[in-house]
């Protein structure tokens, strides 16, 4: 059994790049329009198998040549992927916009990926018992994802959930979250206060630890990560670089850090590794695509230390 199980998705990208986003009923002129293979679950499986995790994909596709691409994918990165299901809907697409500044607005239909259900749950519930660490999003259905959360956390399972797209979840959920990953949106919609500054981040991420929440890692883009546990919040400065496009980047860094912990590093450590695999990440087009290798990370660190 892999020490790391994904949950999530796989959707296909359709990227377009333009010189700013337009406005509500405004129509621009594009630069270019591409697809590449992502979805915050396969990024994050994706980023694991690169840094050298062992791994294994659970999630739902179409029967379409999306999913052959995705199955492709699985094959040649090494990732256990016995619990990629089919199903009739079609493989999951995103349509995603990206402006000079490399800033993105994405929007997912979630079509196969809801297709996972109690059953699938049920199926793979001795792939959940007898791994170290599942990582979770939110582009799964909710009422499974809640129900993973519940038996992982019974099962002793160290759960990591990257809460995203933004969705409210109750204290109970959280009390049984190891470690939760929302960026500043993420973590307003979950505690409803603000997070527009550092002391607004530590307050919000606080009330999380408050629901028995066991780390909040708060992710603020090219300013780092704020770590926030029982014994202190400390803000972890990310690298400057320049970017191109910032998809998948959370989703890079979400699977680092799992690396780094099932490497027995600290939070913090993990933290640290993980900035540099976001960084890498919005430097090169495309989610998958833009995935880099254990062997860049700490090339990259070396370089910048
Ligand atoms: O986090 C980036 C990902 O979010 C994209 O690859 C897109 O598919 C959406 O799921």
């Amino acid at each position: 059994m892999a020490k790391i199980t994904v949950i999530g998705s796989f959707v296909m990208d359709n990227v377009v790049k333009m010189k700013s986003f337009p406005e509500a009923g405004e129509t621009v002129l594009g630069k270019s329009i591409e697809l590449f293979p992502g979805g915050k679950g396969a990024n994050q499986c994706v980023s694991v198998a690169r840094l050298g995790g062992d791994v294994e994909m659970i999630g739902m596709l179409g029967k379409d040549a999306y999913a052959e691409v995705f199955r492709r994918i699985l094959k040649e990165e090494g990732i256990a992927s016995l619990h990629v299901f089919s199903c009739d809907c079609a493989t999951a697409i995103a349509q995603i916009q990206i402006n000079e500044e490399g800033q993105n607005r994405i929007c997912v239909v979630p079509s196969a990926n809801h297709c996972f259900d109690f059953s699938h749950l049920n199926e793979v519930d001795e792939v959940l018992k007898n791994t170290e660490t599942v990582i979770l999003q939110l582009e799964m259905r909710l009422d499974v994802t809640k129900e993973i959360i519940r038996r992982a956390h019974a099962y002793g399972v160290r759960v990591l959930l990257n809460p995203a797209p933004a969705a409210p979840i109750e204290p109970e959920i959280l009390a049984m979250v190891d470690y939760i990953t929302p960026n500043e949106t993420e973590l307003s919609l979950l505690t409803d206060m603000p997070t527009q500054t550092d002391e607004e981040v530590r307050l919000a991420a606080e009330k999380l630890l408050g629901y028995g929440t066991g780390a909040v890692v708060a992710t603020l883009g090219s300013r780092g990560a704020m770590l926030a546990t029982k014994e202190g919040a400390t803000l972890i400065p990310g690298y400057r670089v320049k970017a191109v496009d910032t998809v998948a980047a959370g989703d890079s860094f979400n699977g680092a850090f799992a690396v780094a912990l099932s490497e027995g590093k600290s939070a913090e450590e993990a933290v640290r590794f993980a900035n540099a695999m976001g960084a890498l990440t919005v430097g090169k087009a495309g989610a998958i695509p833009s995935l880099h290798t254990r062997a860049e990370v700490e090339a990259f660190i070396a370089k910048n230390s």
